[in-house]
């Protein structure tokens, strides 16, 4: 324990612990001083190295210890450079890549004097009405679990002090991407093995890789309030997993417990919040009180210490009290040439091709459309509030400055939301005269991120009548959706040649499609969450645990064909079994679907043991699977080998696959590469009062998607 912090704790008054405990959300200039002098300890930014370094001046020479400022900041996705949003971070399948972009926005971030930020967003959700899906990783606990292990390690590195380095925050603490009916805020009831297999795997990840902090969740897990759930925040997040940083409360979350109907008033709300675990509340409603209600005999004095050291060790991690100010003059407060060309790369790295007869990428045209209403819109950042004057240009913009020659005709067609399809017509003329029609759809950016869910996930507007109507004329049609959540595209994808999402793609989004379109970049990603045929199949998802009564075919009740069941194709003990009436099985897109523009083969896959013993550490790991990747393209390409494990038998039922490792290779034309992806044992064991994993078979499912995946069985004893 430093000298520091005990010399200071043993110094302070009540009140002055009590304003360590607070991060006033997002106040106006002059009352963040106010606040500062009378002793808040965190602030959000201000916004730059220069007012900065006034509110710390302020904390560090007028107030009585001079204890400096946290200043935090919702670094999503970058902060002058924006990158493509998580969800499409994570479509890339590369934990290497999001760490180097967590890494640049630090460096962006704490050249300004932001030394906190609220991200990664480790919520696992299997629900795309969910508009958050955008800023986390999709429906998978281990692909979420290793990225937001990386992006921990891109923001703070080795050494938080490092003026490339800010604390990150694990958010949000623990459901939130579970809330009932895909709607924000709205409730969970979790079961504990919901929680321990899906919800809190990212979250242990998070603090294994040393998270500075953890942010409370808005939502209630099974009847209480995340920010009153004492049992996950203390007992679990702090004690069983030794979690020692700050856990920090969400925008009045604490407030807000009195609307969820379990604290009486704001005063009982901060009461219970503390008690719970909470350290830091986030929006102002302690300020609001009066002394008498946060009295030591309110609230217990151990706990408060304890929270107050847990600030104070953050504020010394970041080197704070030695170097509390920033140097103005070396603040970014722009992209630059080596910021654009990540970003960019990275955008093209996790598009997703769901389907492409050919078509793409789009060789040499001569004359091209250009439709839709992401045609010409600069709305290329995705979901988050504030970007400090970061922009992107358009598609129709970036096509026409890099390949003038082209004969490229602009036609929006339609507009985002609308329902005005007047402009349908002169899109369908220019598709006429065209060699291939570009529909470049989507969902606006304010149709994701907070409070922004959907019950219908189908493009809105008028996007689809367009795009069939578009399709209709024969002209060859590619479709690039540019979303920020998965969307049910049943009633328009089989009418085109080629589709692919490409996500909120950030600042240089364009630079990015126009490379996908002519092929200078692959987009080789997979989808990090499934595509639903209907809303009505979500939550929909790969790792679905097998029922009594598996289905071998789907429904067939469809509007030519009214007689399913008894009289319907198949047998009759088709109809009992788990499905619906009115659609194929599963959903349009699983997770892990993809594919480059290049051409791979594999190999039967080995594995280094086929017998491993079922006991000992965790993180060992016990095999490893190995397949060779060829390909039989003439381009340069990307694969991506996923390895999914079946439990064969278990005393629970268990996912019918379940992602175990992956690995993504870039292989030339005509060669062989060999991938070798470590199995540990963690990845293979089931929840039942704590992780075992069982003796018996497991199938190990290797391939380019889950649907072209070839069996090995290997055996725990
Ligand atoms: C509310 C959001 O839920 C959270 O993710 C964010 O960090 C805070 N607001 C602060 O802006």
């Amino acid at each position: 324990m430093s000298g520091r912090i005990d010399d200071l704790l043993s110094r302070m008054t009540w009140d002055e612990k009590l304003g360590q405990l607070q991060i006033v959300f997002r106040p106006n200039p002059d009352d963040a001083v106010a606040l500062v002098r009378r002793g808040v300890g965190s602030t959000f930014w201000p916004p730059s190295a220069a007012a900065t370094n006034t509110l710390q001046r302020v904390a560090v020479e007028e107030t009585r210890l001079g204890i400096p400022l946290l200043v935090g900041l919702d670094v999503i996705h970058g902060q002058r450079t924006i990158a493509p949003i998580p969800l499409a971070q994570a479509a890339a399948f590369d934990p290497e890549l999001v760490r180097s972009l967590a890494y640049l926005a630090a460096t962006e971030a704490r050249s300004g004097g932001v030394t906190w930020t609220f991200s990664p967003m480790a919520d696992v959700s299997r629900d795309p009405r969910w508009g958050r899906v955008s800023e986390g990783f999709g429906e998978d606990p281990l692909l979420t679990s290793l990225l937001v292990t990386a992006m921990v390690q891109g923001y703070q590195g080795d050494d938080l002090s490092a003026p490339d380095a800010i604390a990150a925050t694990a958010k949000h603490f623990v459901g939130y991407g579970a809330g009932e009916g895909g709607r924000d805020y709205n409730g969970a009831d979790l079961s504990e093995r919901a929680l321990r297999t899906v919800h809190l795997p990212p979250f242990e990840a998070a603090v294994r890789a040393g998270a500075a902090s953890v942010m409370a969740a808005f939502t209630s897990v099974s009847g209480i309030p995340m920010h009153a759930h004492r049992r996950l925040l203390t007992d679990v997040l702090k004690r069983e997993w030794g979690f020692d940083g700050v856990v920090v409360g969400d925008a009045e979350g604490v407030a807000n417990l009195v609307p969820h109907g379990v604290a009486e008033d704001v005063p009982d709300a901060v009461r219970q919040s503390f008690a719970a675990g909470l350290d830091v509340e986030m929006g102002g409603a302690p300020l609001a009180l009066t002394a008498d209600d946060l009295a030591p005999g309110r609230l217990d004095p151990a706990r408060i210490d304890d929270a107050v050291r847990r600030v104070l060790r953050m504020k010394e991690a970041l080197g704070l009290f030695e170097n509390p100010y920033v140097d103005p003059t070396a603040e970014i407060t722009a992209p630059d040439a080596d910021s654009r060309a990540l970003v960019r790369a990275a955008a093209a790295r996790g598009s997703v091709l769901l389907h492409n007869d050919g078509i793409l990428p789009l060789g040499e045209p001569r004359r091209l459309l250009l439709t839709g209403p992401y045609a010409t819109s600069t709305d290329h950042l995705g979901a988050w509030v504030q970007f400090f004057g970061a922009h992107a240009g358009s598609v129709a913009d970036e096509l026409r400055a890099r390949r003038p020659e082209l004969d490229t005709v602009v036609e929006e067609g339609v507009d985002f939301l609308s329902g005005d399809d007047a402009g349908i017509a002169a899109a369908v003329e220019a598709a006429r005269g065209a060699e291939v029609a570009v529909v470049l759809a989507g969902e606006p950016s304010a149709l994701s991120g907070e409070a922004a869910s959907r019950s219908d996930l189908r493009l809105p507007g008028r996007q689809e009548d367009l795009i069939r109507a578009v399709a209709a004329t024969g002209t060859p049609t590619v479709v690039l959706l540019v979303t920020g959540r998965p969307l049910v595209v049943t009633d328009w994808i089989d009418e085109v040649a080629a589709t692919v999402v490409v996500w909120h793609g950030g600042t240089e989004a364009p630079a990015a499609v126009v490379d996908l379109l002519l092929g200078v970049a692959e987009p080789a990603g997979r989808l990090p969450m499934s595509f639903p045929r209907s809303v009505g199949q979500v939550p929909i998802h790969y790792a679905h645990e097998n029922t009594g009564r598996p289905a071998a075919t789907g429904g067939t009740l469809t509007a030519h064909h009214h007689d399913v069941g008894l009289h319907g194709p198949g047998n009759v003990q088709d109809k009992y079994t788990s499905k619906y009436l009115d659609l194929p099985l599963g959903p349009r897109f699983s997770f892990g679907h993809g594919s480059g523009y290049a051409r791979f083969t594999h190999a039967e896959p080995r594995v280094s043991a086929s017998v491993f013993p079922a006991d000992g550490p965790g993180d060992e790991t016990v095999l490893t699977v190995t397949v060779a990747v060829t390909n039989t393209s003439d381009r340069r390409g990307d694969e991506v080998v996923q390895v999914f494990a079946r439990d064969v038998v278990a005393s629970t039922t268990q996912p019918v696959r379940r992602l175990v490792g992956f690995a993504r290779k870039t292989v030339d034309a005509g060669d062989t590469a060999t991938v070798t992806i470590p199995v540990r044992r963690e990845a293979l064991a089931l929840w039942s009062d704590g992780w075992t994993v069982e003796p018996g078979a497991f199938e190990l499912h290797v391939g380019s998607t889950l649907e072209t995946t070839r069996m090995v069985t290997v055996v725990a004893e």
